[in-house]
């Protein structure tokens, strides 16, 4: 990797305009090879061609990290791929580091142009080593994209073979920036077939491959030379069954091909990805049959992990909803979205999805990537930026529940993988974050300025999408958070952290006095109540369950909470004895809930909780996105109460666990697992008249307790069953 830096950045001519440029070298091997490794990377993305074929396996490599101070280099072996005369090409494109990203002005643009940079290291069998870098050497050609853009889509004229007649530029861009390839590549995982044409209302054509998800489409089109292909790619149909873009905001989404006539020509784009369920064919060859298109997932290559089935369909639904949202904005940064103008890497949204996220999927290279960004991302000042990479370049940072990612990532990733790296490398991090609001907080302990989102998107206001929790009882609540996880990962490390053990009891008391004077909250939404409860805030925790059941009641049994209040708010309820409650709402179909977006056909979970309202008419276009995974948190809850798969705090990596299933008469079974490291922790039960049969697996390495009602017993690694009176364990809850 450290040679790396002996070649140099090729650059395209500027007359190039918006076209892809490949850059080429041919040579000749004069003795036979060893070994041949090719170290590359990009400012922008890249695709490596060796004698014709694909270099790796890496879409859009090299990702996108803080380019202003990582940039991942990727070594692929080619050996295999070598022959006596040769011919390395590499094709740019813009990407996210130089292309458009972000829906104003002043946003992305983290360098002007793309540059790609190699180094091709030749082992001989005499034990030799010959180097090819990237140099002037090189020649330089105009290929058949003609544009290619992360949120706009992609052109590709079929019919333009590159000619290499032009020098390539060399760009002066910096080398100390890079870093070997840390996080997971973006892949190509998998497929999903169109599943049917139809023509609209208003005479549209559109094709429906009943999943919304992330990639790009591979088609086969049967024209002449310079027939037309114009594919628009979306997301939902409107209230009457036509094309609906508004949502796409200023993303254009469209892939345009121009044929070669070429018997048998395929194509997808390269350089771009759309988020979509729904294709408007605007224009094609001839008749529009399904089998010419495929849809191929991009995301990067995480393994699944974890697995939740029960007796209730649309449960499940929602389940697989939270399976897909994640497959789709986990392309290579933890996103927002993967449609309209954004697709950032939202630190309040990371948040509150990492646990679901380490449950569902293996993903402690991708988040040991991000978290390595936003500690490389960290102001002087110890604020964290709202998105990371910081593509909108310190607007709005370091709202409360947003930045607070930096302490509660490395801590979930902690717990769920027992991995103490998380917190060593996130250490300096997290205090610099919880030092940077202490000095911004009154009396140090209540932080009552600045900028937040606090309850995005909460249903309990009527006009502020922020929705009506006090800010500051949100930022003093997460403060306090963050500085409870300071101090653990602090005590793990051997750190003296007894100055913010103290703190916590001073910003516990002042919390209290500040926004719960008399015990009652200055905003006594349910936010309020589930984060108190949640953080350990309040003492009189039955009391102050009991008015957010009551809050629940009095809204008809229904959450009115936003991004950061429904995260905890499962989790909450049933840690305080009401895992009942908890089941209404996950259960509920009437809006708002999880399974209203269901019924209204939802394959991902949607951004807002009336993103499509009950009359079919849409929430604003200005911001709805039917593919954020923030309230898909819900599936935590479902691991570990309703499967009853729950970590202990204590014995991080589930080495000590509780197998606590919480069964509800209104399903009669729930099924989990969760792989770990030695093994699979599986926990099922069913009921039959009044009979519950639980069957518990216990991994080697691993211990458990079974809580069942009110026995309690401690299993070793081994599978389980055990009978019992249906009725005495829903008594028991
Ligand atoms: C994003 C969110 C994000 C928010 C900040 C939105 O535009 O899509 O998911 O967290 O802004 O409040």
């Amino acid at each position: 990797m450290k040679d790396l830096k002996t070649a140099k950045y090729l650059r395209a001519p500027e007359e190039y305009g918006s076209v892809c440029p490949a850059f080429r070298k041919q040579f000749r091997l004069e003795k036979p090879i060893l070994r041949a490794v090719l170290t590359v990377t990009a400012i922008g993305l890249y695709e490596a061609e060796l004698n014709g074929k694909r270099v790796g396996a890496f879409e859009l490599a090299p990702g996108w990290t803080n380019y202003k101070k990582r940039l991942q280099v990727q070594e692929y072996d080619v050996s295999a791929m070598l022959k006596e005369r040769n011919v390395l090409t590499l094709t740019l494109g813009e990407g996210w580091a130089c292309g458009r990203i972000g829906w104003s002005a002043g946003q992305g643009g983290f360098f002007p142009r793309p540059a790609v940079i190699a180094l091709l290291t030749l082992t001989f069998e005499d034990g030799t080593e010959e180097t090819v870098p990237t140099d002037e050497s090189w020649e330089c050609g105009k290929t058949p994209i003609l544009f290619s853009g992360i949120y706009d889509g992609e052109t590709f004229d079929a019919r333009v073979a590159p000619d290499f007649t032009d020098a390539p530029l060399i760009a002066d861009y910096p080398k100390d920036i890079f870093i070997p390839q840390e996080g997971e590549e973006i892949r190509e995982k998998g497929t999903v077939t169109a599943k049917k044409v139809f023509t609209t209302p208003k005479g549209e054509t559109v094709l429906d491959f009943g999943q919304e998800f992330t990639g790009r489409l591979s088609i086969t089109p049967h024209g002449k030379a310079g027939d037309v292909c114009r594919l628009v790619h979306f997301e939902v149909l409107d209230k009457d069954g036509n094309v609906y873009l508004e949502n796409l905001r200023s993303a254009k989404q469209t892939v345009t091909y121009l044929c070669s006539g070429e018997e048998g020509e395929t194509y997808h784009p390269h350089f771009s990805f759309q988020g979509f369920r729904f294709v408007k064919v605007e224009s094609w060859p001839g008749e529009v049959k399904t089998e010419d298109f495929t849809g191929t997932v991009l995301c990067s290559d995480i393994r699944r992990t974890g697995t939740f089935l029960c007796s209730d369909p649309d449960v499940n639904r929602l389940y697989q909803n939270v399976i897909w949202g994640q497959l789709s904005n986990f392309v290579d940064v933890p996103t927002d979205c993967p449609q309209r103008d954004e697709r950032l890497g939202w630190t309040g949204d990371a948040q509150v999805f990492c646990r679901t996220a380490a449950l569902n999927f293996d993903v402690r290279k991708f988040f040991t990537k991000w978290l390595n960004d936003m500690a490389s991302e960290q102001l002087p000042d110890g604020g964290i930026p709202a998105v990371i990479p910081d593509a909108l370049h310190g607007n709005g940072r370091c709202s409360s529940g947003w930045a607070d990612s930096a302490t509660i990532v490395p801590w979930q990733m902690y717990q769920v993988y027992g991995d103490k790296s998380f917190l060593a490398r996130q250490f300096d991090t997290m205090k610099g974050w919880v030092d940077y609001i202490r000095a911004q907080s009154d009396r140090e302990t209540i932080w009552n300025t600045g900028h937040h989102y606090a309850d995005w998107l909460a249903l309990d206001h009527p006009t502020d999408q922020k929705g009506a929790t006090d800010h500051g009882l949100i930022a003093t609540a997460y403060f306090s958070y963050s500085v409870k996880l300071l101090v653990a990962a602090g005590q793990i490390l051997g750190k003296d952290v007894s100055y913010y053990e103290e703190l916590w009891y001073r910003i516990k008391r002042d919390f209290n006095e500040t926004y719960r004077p008399n015990g009652q909250f200055v905003t006594p939404t349910q936010t309020a109540h589930a984060l108190a409860l949640h953080f350990g805030l309040v003492d009189d925790t039955k009391e102050c369950a009991a008015s957010l059941v009551r809050l629940i009641r009095e809204n008809g049994t229904a959450l009115n909470t936003g991004f950061l209040g429904t995260s905890v708010l499962m989790e909450t309820l049933t840690e305080n004895g009401y895992p009942d409650v908890a089941y209404d709402l996950l259960l509920r179909h009437e809006f708002p809930s999880w399974l209203f977006s269901v019924d209204m056909g939802a394959t991902t979970i949607w951004e807002h909780w009336d993103g499509i309202r009950p009359d079919g008419g849409m929430w604003s276009a200005a911001m709805n996105s039917f593919n954020h995974y923030a309230y898909g948190a819900v599936a935590s809850w479902m691991y570990s109460c309703a499967a009853g798969i729950r970590a202990d705090e204590n014995a991080p990596g589930f080495t000590h666990f509780y197998l606590n299933p919480i069964p509800d008469p209104r399903l009669s079974f729930v099924q989990a697992t969760f792989e770990t490291d030695s093994g699979t922790i599986a926990s099922a039960w069913k009921t039959e008249g009044d009979e519950i049969t639980f069957d518990f697996t216990v991994p080697e390495e691993k211990t458990a307790t079974v809580i069942l009602g009110t026995e309690t017993f401690k299993v070793n690694p081994g599978t389980y069953r055990f009978v019992r009176k249906a009725s005495d364990i829903l008594a028991a809850r």
